[in-house]
């Protein structure tokens, strides 16, 4: 189905950008720069340059940079990981995958992790919590940073959603010992498929990072220190999330445009929740504009008979995917976004009419 108003346009994204990214891809080619050269190089220092770390390392996916931090950070089988269920499932993979167990608790009325409850889950085998900076908006990380200090716990910033976000003027992905992003195609920094990259200040993990991305090689010397992976950020990938890097701070804005635009058009519709917005802590990305009703299915139903496309993230709480093996943590909050929450359309290519005949559909459907 055509929709008149698309959830994401990766077709018109392309086209605006065409030269730039068509020249870098060329360039990549002909050079014959296809593995571990300087456009790679280039990408990490800006990278860094942008979130404020010393380091940032290219991987192929955002799971790898979760899952490296997590190795580095030493954790092993026996530990726990305090994390969130309201997440990608990815978050929780590289925890299990290390052979830790993952002791997932709720999130508060802004989707991400409720610090309220941290203190209560950590026990004497906890070794690292990974706050999950939802949606484009970074968690409050004053406080998660204190009771890491205090229980002596890494902190693995997933910032996967929140690259350009800040809390209290720091970036996200800058403030724990790692931060771990994707450039999945529909993030807010996409590339032409998978990729990721974690972000630190410290050289040891940083060392660890790049040697554990290319099967445990360090590329100076030729020494194998340890048994890795194949999970390096392609240079062809490089070079296009370069030059996209470059837009960033435009598209941000334009989100936070898009966002601002909703909140006029929704802030006073009884039964629906929209994001807080202009909080003044916090410096929201919108990677996602997400709303909240009890009436979500019918909702959705409605918006999408309209021609309007939206998404739902997640049907279900994690620990209901029965093959994954995970406990029921019971996390009332964690079940009822899940049957109440719809994702709006949002990107760079979102316009102000797109808004405009969401906000009119909505207002209809609650008018009946
Ligand atoms: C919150 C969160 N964590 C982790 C990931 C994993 O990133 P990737 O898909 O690049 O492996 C994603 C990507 O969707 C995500 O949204």
């Amino acid at each position: 189905m055509a929709y008149r108003v698309p959830f994401v346009d990766p077709r018109t994204h392309y086209k605006n950008i065409k030269t730039e990214v068509d020249q870098a891809i060329i360039d990549c080619l002909t050079q014959g720069d296809l593995v571990y050269r300087q456009q790679l190089h280039d990408f990490e220092q800006h990278l860094a340059d942008f979130v404020g770390t010393k380091y940032a390392i290219g991987l192929n996916s955002g799971y790898h940079a979760l899952h490296f931090s997590l190795l580095a950070a030493g954790i092993k089988p026996g530990d726990e990981v305090i994390t969130v269920a309201h997440t990608f499932v990815a978050t929780i993979s590289a925890i299990v995958h290390c052979g830790a167990k993952p002791v997932l608790i709720d999130v508060g009325a802004d989707y991400n992790m409720d610090m309220d409850l941290l203190e209560a889950a950590i026990t004497p085998q906890t070794k690292a919590v990974i706050p999950v900076h939802l949606n484009g908006r970074i968690c409050d990380m004053d406080r998660i940073m204190a009771i890491a200090e205090k229980y002596d716990l890494k902190v693995i910033e997933d910032a996967a959603q929140s690259l350009g976000a800040t809390f209290n003027g720091s970036n996200a992905g800058s403030i724990g010992h790692t931060g771990c992003f994707s450039f999945y195609p529909f993030k807010i920094l996409g590339g032409i498929g998978d990729g990721g990259a974690l972000t630190t200040n410290d050289p040891e993990i940083a060392t660890i990072a790049s040697r554990l991305r290319y099967n445990g090689e360090d590329r100076e010397t030729g020494e194998y220190h340890f048994h890795g992976y194949t999970a390096l950020l392609d240079n062809v990938q490089a070079a296009v999330l370069d030059v996209k890097l470059g837009y960033l701070p435009s598209w941000i804005e334009h989100r936070r445009h898009i966002a601002s635009l909703f909140h006029e058009g929704l802030r006073d519709i009884a039964g629906l929740v929209i994001p807080s917005f202009n909080d003044p802590a916090y410096f929201d990305i919108f990677q996602n504009y997400v709303i909240r009703t009890k009436d979500r299915d019918p909702l959705r139903q409605h918006l999408n008979d309209d021609g309007i496309e939206t998404l739902v993230h997640w049907v279900k709480p994690v620990w209901e995917h029965k093959d994954l093996a995970l406990e029921n943590p019971a996390l009332p909050e964690t079940e009822s976004i899940c049957r109440e929450v719809i994702s709006l359309p949002m990107s760079a290519e979102t316009t102000p009419e797109h808004v405009k005949q969401t906000v009119q559909s909505i207002r209809q459907f609650f008018k009946r």
